[in-house]
């Protein structure tokens, strides 16, 4: 019988666990949990005899992949797996996969919700603005963005995309009209919302030129990632154009100055909250359990991300 190790320092909810359970127990795995584990080396400890390990933001360190003498696959439950050593993974012939998507309908509300918060200036009694009507840029179109473009309409937004790596036809077919350059985006668009990975090529791209090319009334949202903003742009922008909001679930490293300068024109959520509700944790651990089962019965890696 093989043994999946579900090792989260930071537990799925109790619900998650159980479905996560009786999926691999019925189909005959053998389940074993460590939660909420004091030191890495009780991570190192608990993996000797696992064939699959599931983890959320847990570190899977060379010293883990190098224990695990049966481990054939890891899977991180969630998007970014920026937390296994890759290398050391396939040094050991381990295939490491993520759970793409599973917490992007959860990304994409909370872009809405933000929006829809700054729109009504914090809801402190004053007037408001409305979303219908208005363009929205959508900057890089993955996972996430198939429900922002989708809440979006409902929401009577005309949508806008940037992304060199997807099709124009793929882009128009979901009711998205391509732009051809960032510049291009920005400058049709009052909202922009940024979905892009960091990368050599995104990382403080999102400077001040392609800020104030954005129209009169301008929000940016961010619930990527906050090394693709240039934050002497930002601030330059936000000293330079009062029209402008900020909107992010990664408080920049500058936050204090926004703090001090800007209230009223900025939202950050206290800590990263895109994915946290009941459903995306629900949703990225049984991926996961499907993933290793898929994998070991059918051979299936479609998700695997290491060499
Ligand atoms: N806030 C949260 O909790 C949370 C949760 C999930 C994902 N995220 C972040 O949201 C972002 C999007 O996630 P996703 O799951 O949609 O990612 P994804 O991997 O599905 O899509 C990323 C897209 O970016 C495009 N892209 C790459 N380089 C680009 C460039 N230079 N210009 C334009 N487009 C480019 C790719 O073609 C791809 O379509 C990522 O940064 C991810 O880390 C945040």
């Amino acid at each position: 019988m093989k043994t999946i190790l579900i090792a989260t320092q930071k537990p799925f909810a109790k619900v998650a666990v159980n479905q996560m359970k009786q999926i691999a127990e019925e189909k005959g795995y053998n389940v074993v949990l460590l939660e909420k584990y004091a030191e890495q080396t009780d991570f190192e400890k608990a993996v000797t005899d696992c064939d699959a390990i599931i983890i959320r933001s847990d570190l899977a360190t060379k010293a883990v992949l190098d224990a695990a003498k049966n481990l054939k696959i890891i899977v991180r439950a969630g998007a970014g797996y920026d937390n296994i050593d890759l290398a050391a993974a396939t040094a050991n012939n381990i295939v490491a996969m993520n759970t793409p998507g599973q917490n992007s309908n959860a990304v994409a509300e909370l872009v809405f919700g933000m929006m829809v918060f700054a729109a009504r200036n914090g809801y402190d009694g004053k007037d408001g603005i409305e979303l219908r009507g208005k363009k929205l840029g959508i900057h890089a179109y993955g996972n996430v963005v198939r429900y922002v473009a989708e809440i979006a309409r409902g929401f009577g937004m005309a949508v806008y995309a940037f992304d060199p790596y997807v099709s124009k036809e793929k882009m128009q077919a979901e009711g998205v009209t391509p732009v051809n350059s960032i510049e291009e985006l920005y400058s049709t668009c009052q909202y922009v919302s940024l979905h892009i990975p960091a990368t050599s090529e995104t990382k403080k791209s999102i400077n001040f030129s392609l800020l104030n090319k954005m129209p009169q009334g301008a929000v940016l949202v961010n619930t990527a990632r906050k090394e693709v903003i240039d934050e002497d742009g930002l601030l330059q922008m936000m000293e330079n154009r009062s029209d402008f909001k900020y909107l992010s679930d990664i408080a920049p490293d500058c936050a204090h100055v926004f703090a001090e300068k800007f209230e009223g024109n900025y939202f950050f959520t206290p800590k990263k909250l895109g994915a946290q509700t009941a459903e995306a944790n629900i949703n990225a651990g049984i991926a996961a359990v499907n993933q290793i089962i898929d994998f070991f019965e059918t051979g299936n890696a479609t998700y695997k991300v290491n060499k």
